[in-house]
């Protein structure tokens, strides 16, 4: 496996451009962001030249479904939320050099410039094909604006790029029954000019690279869908589309339509890295971050406009040249690692990705994040009602990051890392050595006397092999191992004080009290060290009460014969870095998330096309009389309890009073049908449902959107009992 930092000077870091369409969840942060961020601190502590870049993705379906659904323009719904996401990220603490937006003049020439290069190289097929359009609406369908059933495994509300239940790929025209989702029509095909790259023709060259040269490089699940992609054959992919919203194609034959997204959203790294120098050239900062005007250290020294070059082109001395990493969720796996790739090849000047850590999914509380249900977990809210805790989060993020498969976040386990790892393992064995050397010594570092002894030397050798793990496993993208590491450090400090006991070594043998508390006063600092990649706002407390400066706390401080805090150094009072979490507080974030969905009903993202299903085989009048459906009363309604999905009802029969349950608790809230008329199938054998018996089925029709409806009599003179037939 190749050590990326022994063979770079130079890294250029992209994460992921988010469509400007919605806050940010801690799926997002979890998927690339806080990964990306991590890596990038390590690389500015190793003291690596590096440019961190992000910003919003602002053209393509995602934004103009969202502007269409608030009666918007796309404009207003990407200045808004550019506006939080940027703002959010910055309050998280996630360090990009730039962030930056599509819509901005040197991201348009910049895409129409690689188009106009690629055509004049003929690297585009121009084809006439037939696509999707809706008459009422008069315009061609964007993919995602078709949905219908998966050829693959018959999912009905596929889209026409993707299913996202069984993450096949799928054009539009694979779909069963595919309907508009703007007029819920069924589209027809008209006959529209397209630019289309020929993944085909990269096949065999991407077969080499990645099947050749990458498997021991890049994460199993990402080579692992890499692989079957390659292996199910690529076709060529249309660049471009009819669309009115997005960067314009730059050639008279193909006016009116547009760049797609999958061309236009990964150029956008290269032209915020442009603005970027562009910006410090000028020393005039407007998406960047400001600080860098400042910055003492390489690549923003001096640094002039076209020095963009050296983080993407090819370098004549290859020691110059850059290395570039792309993080992403697992939904964008096959465009950074196959389609970007054939692009910037077929570009010619270009670096190709050395790695594309791409994370899977979080999940939260047992259930898929989800925006339109409101199932999540939104970081300005996070920020809000944990003001100064940004570190615990980032911590558990870290802790429970869905690297290679997804993984989950719950409130308990956020509560129980902060309180069992962060405040007793970590913050404990800190705030231990602090009060003691604070409390004995007036906050003077003791001088050392006498030889170091076998249990020091032990515990110094553990440290230091833990910290040769952070730096393999960060070198491998693997940051949960990471951190267990960095935390298993302050075990190892703790392990040792409890050995040594210096509390009552101050009374018994001073001399050796000292020899305790410097070599654990080291520990302190190399975790000070070490909390700079993980823990930022922790790093700057201790170096805070420490009383170290940024010279101290580098990289080669780790050395285990380093010492940082030197004899007779002073440093201050010290306070706790982590203390329990009140567990009313977790209470009332379990409650918030379970309101919040109960009053989002599931919204048009997730809209069902109107597909009337096929008539089913016949039955016979016999096997209908055998249904008793009668009409009744819902006299009671609640949730049942520890399930989101399920209502229990109390219901008049006519016949009886009886327990009904119904997974409809996205749909209603109880109190809205209590005393609501209703048809129920009464001789349904009972069931007992989470534990609560169901005698029957209450019976409910879906409109378009998908939502629940009861049904009940026209008229008011219907009585309970009534039987339905
Ligand atoms: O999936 C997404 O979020 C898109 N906005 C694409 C992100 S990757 C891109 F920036 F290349
Ligand atoms: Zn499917």
């Amino acid at each position: 496996m190749s050590d990326l930092l022994a063979k770079y000077k130079r890294f250029t870091v992209t994460a992921a451009l988010p469509y400007a369409n919605g806050p940010l969840h801690i799926g997002h942060i979890a998927g690339a962001y806080l990964p990306a961020d991590i890596y990038v601190r390590y690389l500015r502590l190793r003291k690596k030249e590096v440019v961190f870049i992000c910003g919003s993705d602002e053209h393509g379906a995602a934004i103009t479904i969202r502007a269409k659904k608030e009666g918007v323009s796309p404009k207003e719904i990407i200045d808004k939320y550019h506006v939080l996401m940027r703002d959010t990220f910055d309050k998280f603490g996630i360090s990009f050099d730039i962030y930056h937006r599509t819509s901005d003049e040197i991201h348009h020439h910049t895409a129409q410039d690689f188009f106009l290069k690629l055509n004049s190289q003929n690297e585009f097929e121009v084809k006439e094909s037939e696509q999707y359009y809706d008459e009422e609406y008069g315009q061609f369908l964007a993919d995602r604006y078709i949905q219908g059933t998966c050829p693959n495994c018959g999912n009905e509300k596929a889209y026409g790029d993707q299913c996202e239940k069984c993450g096949s790929t799928l054009n539009p025209t694979d779909l069963i029954n595919p309907v508009s989702t703007l007029s819920h029509r069924k589209p027809v095909l008209r006959t529209t000019k397209h630019w289309y790259l020929p993944l085909d023709k990269y096949q065999k060259w991407l077969e080499e690279w990645i099947l050749g040269t990458k498997q021991e490089e890049w994460k199993v699940n990402v080579f692992g869908q890499c692989k079957s992609w390659l292996q199910g054959g690529l076709l060529p992919r249309a660049m471009t589309r009819d669309l009115d919203w997005g960067v314009d194609v730059p050639l008279e034959e193909g006016k009116g339509k547009k760049i797609y997204v999958w061309l236009d959203a990964p150029i956008g790294y290269i032209s915020a890295t442009k603005q970027l120098f562009e910006e410090l050239s000028t020393q005039q900062p407007k998406f960047s971050n400001p600080d860098l005007l400042n910055a003492q250290f390489p690549p923003f020294i001096n640094p002039q406009a076209n020095d963009w070059e050296k983080f993407w082109k090819k370098q004549e001395n290859p020691e110059e040249e850059a290395c570039l990493l792309h993080f992403i969720g697992k939904d964008n796996i096959v465009f950074h690692c196959i389609i970007f790739p054939a692009i910037l090849k077929a570009h010619g000047e270009y670096i190709l990705p050395e790695n594309v850590p791409g994370n899977e999914f979080l999940n939260l509380e047992g259930d898929k994040i989800s925006t339109s249900r409101n199932w999540a977990v939104w970081v300005h809210e996070f920020l809000q009602d944990f003001p100064e805790k940004r570190d615990i989060l980032r911590y558990v993020l870290c802790a429970i990051l869905p690297e290679t498969k997804d993984s989950e976040f719950t409130w308990a386990d956020f509560k129980q890392r902060n309180d069992s790892e962060l405040n007793a393992i970590f913050s404990n064995f800190i705030h231990r050595v602090l009060t003691l050397t604070y409390k004995n010594y007036q906050g003077v570092v003791p001088n050392v006397v006498g030889e170091t002894d076998e249990m020091l030397k032990s515990a110094f050798r553990e440290i230091y092999e833990s910290v040769n793990k952070i730096h393999e496993n960060i070198e491998q993208f693997r940051f949960r191992e990471a951190l267990f590491e960095f935390i298993n450090i302050a075990r190892i400090g703790n392990r040792y004080l409890t050995e040594t006991e210096p509390w009552k070594l101050l009374k018994t043998n001073p001399e050796e009290a000292q020899k305790v508390l410097f070599a654990s006063l080291q520990i302190v600092a190399k975790l000070t060290i070490l909390a700079r990649v993980f823990l930022p706002d922790t790093a700057e407390k201790l170096t805070e009460m420490l009383n170290l400066s940024e010279e101290d706390i580098a990289w080669e401080n780790l050395h285990f014969k380093a010492v940082t805090l030197k004899p007779n150094h002073i440093i201050k009072e010290p306070t706790p870095l982590f203390t329990n979490i009140d567990p009313e507080l977790i209470n009332m974030e379990i409650e918030k998330l379970h309101k919040s969905k109960a009053e989002n009903q599931p919204q048009e993202e997730t809209l069902e096309p109107v597909v009337v299903p096929p008539q089913k085989e016949f039955t016979t009048f016999d096997d209908f009389q055998k249904m008793d459906i009668r009409i009744a009363r819902i006299l009671e309604a609640s949730y049942v309890p520890k399930s989101d999905k399920l209502l229990q009802f109390v219901v008049d029969t006519g016949i009886d009073k009886r327990t009904i349950v119904s997974g409809v608790a996205e749909h209603f809230k109880p109190e809205e049908l209590v005393g609501k008329q209703v048809l129920v199938l009464l001789n349904l054998p009972p069931r007992k449902i989470r534990g609560v018996e169901s005698q029957g089925m209450i019976l409910y029709a879906g409109d378009h959107t998908g939502r629940l409806h009861v049904i009940h009599p026209e008229t008011d003179g219907v009585n309970e009992g009534a039987s339905v037939n």
